[in-house]
Order: C-alpha cells, then sequence, then structure tokens
C-alpha cells in the first residue's frame, strides 16, 4: 500500500464515524418525540406504533419492519462504538497533556470529548440491552404493553440511565459535528459557535424534559395496569 492510500484511511474512518453518529443522533431526535406520544394519551401512542408497523400503508401489522429497524439501528450503533473506540487511546494522551492547563484555561471542547466518552461507555451496556429487547420483541410495543414493560418489567431504571446518556451524547455529539464540518458557520466564527453551544443546551434540556414526562407517564400507566379495564396486554 503506498503512503498515499495509507494516509487516506483514517480520514474515511473519521468520516465514517461521523456519518454513522449524524444518522443515530438523528434517529434519537425523532424516537424520542415519537415515543412521547404516550403525552397526548394512550389512543395517540397506539396509533404511533400502528404507523411504525406499517397498518397505514399495508392494512395489516407488520412487526417485522421493527425487527428491520432495530437491526439496522445496532449495527450503525456497533459501527460507531468500534469506529469511536479505535480513538480513545490517542485522544486520552492529549487530553491529558491538557488537563495540566485545563483548569487555568477551562478547555471546554476537551470535557464534551469525556462526556462522550462516559455516556458512549454507558450505553454499550445500557442501548445494547435495549435495543436487543425491541428487535426480538417488535409487537410487544404499545401504550400498556411498554407501561407493563417499563414498570413490571423493571426497564426504568435502565431507561432513565439511557434518557441522560443518549441525549447528552446526541446533541454534544451534533455540536461537535457542526464545528469541525463548519455548518451554520456566518461571518463570525465565534458568534456562531455561541449560538450552537445554547442550541446544543436548549435541545439537551428540552430532550431531558420531554423524555422524562414520557417516562413518568408510562410508569403511572404501569402501575395503575390492574384498574384499567381496556388493556390490551395480550396482542
Ligand atoms: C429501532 C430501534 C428502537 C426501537 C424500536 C425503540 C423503541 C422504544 C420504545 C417503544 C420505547 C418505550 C418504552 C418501551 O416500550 O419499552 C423506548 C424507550 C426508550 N428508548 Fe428506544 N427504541 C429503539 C432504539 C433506541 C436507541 C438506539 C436508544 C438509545 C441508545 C433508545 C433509547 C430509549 C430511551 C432512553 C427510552 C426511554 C425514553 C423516555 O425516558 O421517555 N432507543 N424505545
Amino acid at each position: 500500500m503506498s503512503k498515499l492510500h495509507h494516509s487516506r484511511v483514517p480520514a474515511y474512518l473519521d468520516f465514517l464515524q461521523s456519518m454513522s453518529g449524524l444518522i443515530l443522533a438523528l434517529f434519537i431526535v425523532g424516537h424520542i418525540l415519537f415515543e412521547a406520544s404516550i403525552l397526548l394519551g394512550p389512543d395517540a401512542m397506539e396509533k404511533m406504533t400502528l404507523f411504525f408497523e406499517g397498518y397505514y400503508f399495508f392494512g395489516a401489522r407488520y412487526p417485522i419492519i421493527i425487527t428491520l429497524l432495530a437491526a439496522f439501528i445496532f449495527a450503525l450503533f456497533i459501527l460507531h462504538a468500534a469506529l469511536a473506540i479505535r480513538k480513545i487511546p490517542s485522544t486520552y494522551l492529549q487530553y491529558k497533556t491538557f488537563k495540566t492547563h485545563k483548569d487555568r484555561f477551562r478547555h471546554e471542547d476537551t470535557s464534551l470529548w469525556m462526556v462522550q466518552v462516559v455516556t458512549g461507555f454507558a450505553m454499550f451496556f445500557l442501548g445494547s440491552v435495549h435495543l436487543y429487547f425491541m428487535m426480538v420483541n417488535p409487537s410487544k410495543i404499545g401504550p400498556y404493553l411498554s407501561a407493563q414493560r417499563v414498570v413490571e418489567g423493571w426497564m426504568w431504571p435502565l431507561y432513565l440511565l439511557l434518557l441522560f446518556c443518549v441525549v447528552l451524547h446526541a446533541f454534544v455529539g451534533l455540536y461537535r459535528l457542526a464545528l469541525k464540518w463548519g455548518w451554520f458557520e456566518g461571518k463570525n466564527y465565534r458568534t456562531s459557535r455561541k449560538i450552537m453551544k445554547r442550541l446544543m443546551r436548549a435541545g439537551i434540556a428540552a430532550y431531558i424534559v420531554i423524555g422524562l414526562a414520557s417516562l413518568g407517564t408510562y410508569i403511572s400507566i404501569g402501575l395503575h395496569l390492574d384498574e384499567t379495564p381496556a388493556v390490551k396486554v395480550d396482542k
């Protein structure tokens, strides 16, 4: 392999890491909103479930669509993690060198990188559990079945941790991507950077609030399943 050829590989892998991260972040931005349909009531969440099962297109439910989607997301998730860990040791060395100056400079971007490492590491476990379950139990989704899993299936502690990890990771990731690729870069770099940082913080706050409200609603439905006459947990 020529030297030139060799030197292109890291750039290509870096691009793949960015692209997979972008798709995963956009997926999460949608996911948390779709799943927040529970805030509008069980019927809204039921309709959302039917939509993703292709009911409104094919006139019948095809949970296999969920399996395929989850398998695709899982593959991206693994690819993204594999590409990211390869950079941890070298970036960590730079980080350590930097850390001596960090207190003086308070270099925020190195701190943001640490946020990505910690939340990313936690998601190896938290994200995998959830994705695997969705992939193999695609027909067990719905306002009551989900609520039952959250409470009786003891998923709520996992979702609580996962929510914080994924929201931080996705928005910090989008912010870093925007800087790296120079998106929305106006005439003044400092100003656009400030605006992007504000957008990142607003995104994190909004999604944590929405996610917590949804999780609270699933928990509340799950705790009162016995008193719900119309529970259809036998799909
Ligand atoms: C195609 C793949 C996925 C499907 C079909 C899916 C589906 C769902 C559903 C139906 C719920 C509601 C609770 C339940 O039914 O147990 C849920 C909750 C949740 N999911 Fe996913 N999910 C997928 C991928 C992911 C990924 C990749 C992540 C993050 C790495 C994630 C993070 C979460 C979180 C944090 C919650 C709780 C949300 C809250 O607190 O409001 N999901 N998911």
